[in-house]
């Protein structure tokens, strides 16, 4: 075991690394938050909204979409009640269309279950169809600045190349900084997000770099790999996205799968290759647009 004094030093190692992170972050924001139109509303609704069309699609693809969408749909009621093709044709451009049809459920839900009024609690949120983890935990913390766990691909690689921390580390990691109360939920995960689209895309300039002194990465220490994805040994395998796809084409009451759809899955070439290997065990037929599960 490591002796008790080390580990004392450690500890507070980490909480210097800790405060020192917050307040470089704190001051680098102050100057240089992003003026983006989902920051200037605390409504529910328009978060969700935001939020669904930034997961996978950049942030200058999304503002325009993000307008027109609220213009056209201004309250939740005015979405719940419009048909989903409306809904669809909105959202052309963005990609993964299945996202249109979780906000379009989601309305509906907040509505008839709710009366329009989204709750406030990750727990109650989850239960909504259509909002799954991330999506409750921004919610929180964009609509409500509640101090909750909120983990995207921006938040991962911050944490990842400052502290050197793997996923499963991140939420007790982002639990010690919130604590700290050095900065609002809000603006925290607004900051880390414009920290990680400031430097980290590819060929980005460190000049200004708030974690020079801290940072793992930019001081060229190894870090542990982010898995993209994937979590444990058997998602992701093979074996899971056929098991994915037979269980997508359960859950479709047309039990089709058009080829546009599956293109559109996040890591379609693995889908790809797992459907190639269904269809030659003929568990599963094709025609010239789409798949379905074997007669
Ligand atoms: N990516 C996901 N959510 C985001 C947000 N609220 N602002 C900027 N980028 C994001």
């Amino acid at each position: 075991m490591m002796q008790l004094s080390k580990r004392l030093e450690q500890n507070s190692l980490i909480d210097s690394k800790i405060t020192f992170f917050l307040n470089q972050l704190n001051t680098w924001y102050t100057q240089n938050k992003r003026d983006l139109p989902w920051r200037q509303t605390t409504d529910p609704y328009k978060i969700l909204v935001s939020e669904m069309m930034l997961q996978q699609t950049q942030v200058m693809r999304v503002i325009p979409k993000y307008d027109a969408f609220l213009s056209r749909f201004p309250t939740i009621e005015a979405l719940a009640q419009s048909p989903l093709s409306d809904v669809l044709s909105l959202w052309i451009g963005l990609g993964y269309n299945r996202r249109a049809k979780y906000v379009h459920q989601a309305a509906q839900y907040v509505v008839q279950s709710y009366k329009g009024i989204f709750p406030n609690t990750v727990e109650d949120l989850i239960t909504i169809p259509g909002i799954g983890p991330y999506t409750a935990g921004a919610i929180c913390a964009f609509a409500y600045n509640k101090p909750v766990v909120v983990i995207d691909a921006n938040v991962k690689k911050v944490l990842n190349r400052v502290f050197g921390v793997d996923v499963c580390d991140m939420p007790k990691l982002l639990k010690k900084l919130l604590d700290e109360k050095i900065m609002q939920p809000r603006d925290f995960y607004n900051a880390l997000m414009d920290v990680a689209s400031e430097y980290y895309a590819r060929g980005a300039s460190l000049e200004h770099y708030p974690f020079t002194q801290i940072c793992l990465w930019s001081n060229g220490h190894d870090i542990v790999e982010l898995k993209t994805y994937k979590q444990s040994k058997f998602i992701g395998s093979n074996r899971w996205y056929r098991g994915q796809i037979l269980k997508m084409l359960n859950a479709i009451p047309t039990g089709e799968l058009k080829f546009s759809d599956i293109e559109e899955l996040n890591e379609s070439e693995k889908y790809v290759s797992a459907i190639e290997q269904l269809l030659a065990e003929k568990l599963l037929v094709r025609d010239s647009v789409k798949i379905y599960l074997a007669k």
